[in-house]
């Protein structure tokens, strides 16, 4: 590929969106972009350091404060670097940093803070981003925009089978009230909710292999692309 393309995906948590980005990534030689990990590190740190995350106005103190960069991490993805340090990803992804992301990404001055960070990640090289406004806000013009998603019970079993995501002594029927609750507050926050972008082609997953969905991915990519 000599142009330089980005891949949007949006869709609810667990949908599998990572999986299938690495996936088509790795095949097209393209740069994998988690954004979900952004929000996942302000959420982490602001467990690290206290800060209460139901007072916008101390998330923004001290966001003042802090800084974000990108890097490759030689891998074909994206590492974060946060205030100097390589974010450790296995430490974002716990039940708790889940759900605190959650409410920090519903902060306007969040998503302010990190607009312009996610939309510097094209000069990266040809990308997949996914998040949940990824092809309505952060990408809009984007080559090839995409809705990943399955039924809640699908999703729930799929979370619950990630092991080190779910809290100790979690259920399928508590990991899938987690994840309701988290898409419901997604899906009504005034700014940036998650939605299908109306140009965004949706794709159900259940009952299709990571593999399945990644050539869906790939052969409309390239439709688009004229590839
Ligand atoms: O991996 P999972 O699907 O559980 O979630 P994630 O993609 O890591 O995203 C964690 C949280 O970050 C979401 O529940 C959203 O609230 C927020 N997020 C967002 O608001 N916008 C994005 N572009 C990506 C994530």
């Amino acid at each position: 590929m000599s142009n330089l393309y980005q891949i949007a995906i949006d869709g609810p948590a667990a949908a599998g969106k990572s999986t299938v980005a690495k996936l088509a990534a790795k095949r097209l030689g393209a740069f994998y972009v988690n954004t979900g990990e952004m929000y996942r590190t302000i959420a982490w740190a602001c467990l690290k350091e206290g800060i209460d995350i139901s007072a916008p106005e101390k998330v923004e103190l001290a966001l003042a404060k802090w800084t974000m960069t990108f890097q490759n991490d030689g891998n074909g993805e994206i590492e974060i670097v946060f205030n100097g340090k390589p974010v450790v990803k296995a430490e974002l992804r716990t039940a708790d940093v889940a759900m605190a992301s959650s409410n920090v990404a519903k902060i306007p001055a969040v998503r302010a803070w990190m607009l312009q960070k996610q939309r510097d990640c094209r000069m990266l090289g040809t990308i997949i981003m996914e998040g949940r406004d990824i092809c309505t806000i952060v990408l809009p013009d984007a080559t090839a925009k995409f809705f990943i998603t399955a039924t809640p019970e699908e999703r729930a079993r799929r979370r619950f089978a990630q092991s080190g995501e779910v809290a100790a002594g979690a259920t399928i029927k508590s990991v899938a009230a987690e994840i309701a609750e988290r898409d419901k507050q997604d899906e009504n926050r005034p700014i940036a909710p998650l939605k299908p972008a109306a140009d965004a082609k949706v794709i159900y997953t259940d009952g299709m292999t990571p593999e399945e969905v990644a050539d869906l991915v790939i052969a409309t990519f390239k439709e688009k692309a004229k590839l």
